[in-house]
């Protein structure tokens, strides 16, 4: 065979004989049923390997197969996820469990589209689950992964950079050996969790690649891998207007595009507004306020923006037409009120 432009070939036997041997014992390894893989995947994303067994043994005793996740209330689940951290999570395996079960008669899609399609479920799950559970070439790319490889080669590029991941997965998925596509999964991942580690020095001289390694030979390592700093969020001010009459409050639906576009909000103005502003504000809905008060200060972070708004407490003296008036219990039980506006009660 000729491994000419196969730049990794020469990683893969050492690091599988490495793995044979020092592989830890887990209990998402006693077999490669894809149910196990998938709920493992998505808790190591957020916590260390340490911290994950024990819910990991919880979650399975409480709900050992995905039929078991996909009839279990969401509560039921969020309870098992307490401690682990963005919910959000939580949900979305609940709601993969009924689709896969829906849909796919409560076996995974192995087609790589159909599985990235799955709430939860982004390029690097997609490759773990099809690696670890069907035995399939396809690479999972994550921190440990990134910080081996750009080691290896000194590679200074960055690896926020979504392209220069996918490359190194096609490189990677070209040597991928077959039957052992799991164990090489692995491998890399164990590598960098417990040989290249993340903070402070890797122990260089109990990994099985140092032949090869570039930042080992010229002590590199501290440079690798290279990330660049996240653009900074763009700061937003709002003045946010919780406007009562009687035990009714004001709410609106968005007809904005963008975050949150189309859902309900309190109404609300982009900017820093003065009394004298307020006022205006007021008089232009038809509302006669009978009080207004300076409430509290509410930060909410996005992905990419921050929004920092000021509240103000209006008491008016009668409703008007533009807005939407709500009960106070139904805006706290039946109005799906994002989060950003639900703080600034
Ligand atoms: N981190 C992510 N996936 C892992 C796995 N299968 N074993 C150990 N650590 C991991
Ligand atoms: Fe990481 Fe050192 Fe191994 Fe290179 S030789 S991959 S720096 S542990």
């Amino acid at each position: 065979m000729n491994y000419k432009n196969e730049q990794y070939q020469w990683i893969v036997e050492p690091l599988l004989n490495w793995y044979k041997k020092n592989a830890r014992v887990l209990p998402w390894r006693e077999n490669a049923d894809p149910y196990r893989v998938w709920v493992s995947e998505i808790m190591l994303q957020q916590t260390r390997v340490d911290a994950v067994i024990a819910y990991f043994n919880r979650f399975m005793e409480a709900l050992p197969t995905i039929q078991d996740l996909a009839n279990a209330e969401e509560a039921v689940v969020l309870k098992l996820w307490e401690g682990l951290g963005y919910y959000s999570r939580a949900r979305n395996l609940k709601k993969t469990a009924e689709i896969v079960c829906n849909e796919y008669g409560g076996n995974f899609p192995t087609e790589y589209k159909e599985l990235l399609s799955l709430p939860g479920i982004g390029k690097y799950t997609v490759g773990s689950i099809s690696s670890i559970a069907f035995g399939l070439p396809r690479a999972a790319v994550d921190g440990n992964v990134l910080r081996v490889i750009t080691r290896l080669e000194e590679n200074s590029r960055d690896i926020m950079d979504e392209k220069f991941r996918r490359e190194i997965a096609e490189q990677l998925e070209k040597v991928y050996p077959t039957g052992q596509c799991s164990e090489f999964t692995q491998s890399l991942m164990e590598l960098g969790a417990m040989i290249c580690v993340p903070n402070g020095a890797p122990k260089c001289e109990e990994c099985p690649l140092k032949e090869g390694c570039r930042a080992h030979q010229n002590n590199t390592w501290e440079q690798y891998p290279v990330k660049k700093e996240k653009p900074k969020r763009k700061k937003i001010d709002k003045t946010v207007f919780l406007l009562h009459c009687g035990n009714e409050m004001a709410i609106e639906k968005g007809e904005d595009t963008g975050l949150l576009a189309g859902l309900w909000k309190f109404p609300n103005v982009e900017q820093k507004m003065k009394k004298a502003e307020i006022e205006e504000w007021l008089s232009e809905q038809s509302l006669k306020p009978v009080s207004i008060e300076k409430a509290k200060k509410v930060k909410h972070i996005f992905t990419h923006i921050e929004w920092h708004m000021q509240c103000y407490v209006v008491q008016c003296k009668e409703k008007n037409k533009k807005f939407n008036w709500v009960s106070e219990g139904d805006l706290e039980e039946t109005i799906a009120l994002p989060t950003a506006y639900k703080k600034c009660l």
